[in-house]
């Protein structure tokens, strides 16, 4: 009887409004990971049921507790935001739901429930990579520039934290509201403070916006580099971004460009299926959310209860396109090479090309206290 009812997922992303390019990218992965790999896993028919929460909380946590006891999903997923996927934690304990976080990345939110499993990242994870890289490439000054919430406090408080550890100087910390930032006043303040570098964190679809206004009041051309994550430099929005874009160095977990046949692969299925848009790092958070599903159900032999799904999700090791991944068995959270990359033109397009890797990064936010 079990064995042949559908096995759900409900997948809650913000498809309209300012983060719909986290749905958009995720949605797309979703069902590219479904074609790829079939839609019955151990006799277990897959539904994914998409739900658009507009990365507002209380419509997330609503839509959670809806998907749970009208639909009786087996497995939340999705989550383009921090807010979204902390207002849908207690939901996931209270049911012993699965919560795979597939977009959002601020480090505690695997602490708000042991149900939380994540296939993104951490602001910590890549932020580090930038704190060590910048100081030993000429850059002893930063002025940082974070959006005003979890992982922008992460991003600014662990960039810096090693970026001072290394001997560089943090001559203003600057935080831009996350709704409809305007970054004109705040760049006028780092021209003023006139560091060597712009260290920038803002979230998937922002990043056009940073880079745009950064070049049009020739931040560049007063010798102020700016160094980012690669949230800004985002695979999703950078090609149209203009060579202004050339030169800037980011630190991230994926990035199109990323050398490995199964990323050739990944991105060209990607690519077909979806009018040629290019995969970004929500996309493949995505893409390898389905695949720790789909492994953890095998695991179970089609059972699918919530605490032993769980448990067959945590320490899976892959080859993922971005490269080699683990799924921490104490934190849940995703193990994974962090990449320093710059945007170079191949074949007429912008790339974050990758030039050195730091491997097997923990997020360093489990570490303190
Ligand atoms: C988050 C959202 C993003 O779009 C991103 O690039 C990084 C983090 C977040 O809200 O956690």
């Amino acid at each position: 009887q079990a064995q042949t009812t559908p096995f759900k997922i409900g997948l809650i992303l913000p498809m309209t409004g300012q983060q719909a390019s986290t749905g958009r990218q995720i949605e797309a992965a979703v069902k590219l990971y479904i074609a790829q790999n079939g839609d019955t896993v151990a006799g277990r028919k897959i539904e994914v049921i998409v739900k658009d929460d507009v990365a507002t909380p209380d419509v997330t946590k609503r839509l959670a507790q809806e998907l749970v006891v009208n639909e009786k999903v087996n497995v939340l997923a999705g989550f383009g935001v921090t807010p979204a996927a902390l207002a849908a934690a207690p939901i996931a304990t209270q049911s012993k739901t699965p919560l795979v976080v597939m977009a959002a990345a601020t480090s505690s939110i695997t602490e708000a429930s042991s149900y939380i499993v994540r296939t993104s990242f951490t602001l910590p994870q890549v932020s580090v990579a930038m704190g060590d890289w910048a100081p030993k490439n000429g850059v002893k000054s930063v002025v940082t520039l974070v959006s005003d919430y979890g992982p922008g406090n992460d991003a600014e408080k662990f960039f810096a934290e090693r970026f001072q550890l290394n001997g560089g100087k943090v001559i203003d910390k600057l935080r831009v509201p996350l709704r409809n930032p305007d970054f004109a006043p705040f760049l006028q303040k780092v021209r003023d403070a006139k560091p060597d570098a712009l260290f920038v964190f803002v979230p998937s679809g922002a990043g056009a916006a940073v880079m745009k206004q950064f070049l049009e009041r020739g931040m560049d051309k007063a010798g102020i580099k700016l160094i980012a994550t690669g949230d800004v430099t985002d695979d999703d929005q950078l090609n149209d971004m203009g060579d202004g874009a050339l030169g800037v160095v980011t630190s991230h977990h994926y990035s199109a460009a990323h050398p490995s046949a199964a990323n050739k692969k990944f991105v060209e299925a990607f690519q077909k299926a979806n009018k040629n848009m290019r995969p970004n790092f929500m996309a493949m958070g995505g893409y390898d959310g389905m695949r720790v599903i789909y492994e953890a159900l095998k695991a179970t032999g089609g059972k699918g209860d919530g605490t032993t799904l769980l448990e067959k999700m945590k320490g899976q090791i892959f080859e993922s396109p971005r490269g080699q991944v683990l799924i921490d068995a104490q934190t849940r959270d995703i193990v994974q090479d962090v990449y320093l990359r710059k945007v170079e033109k191949k074949d007429g397009q912008l790339y974050n090309v990758e030039f050195d890797v730091i491997k097997a990064v923990k997020d360093p936010g489990k570490n303190k206290q």
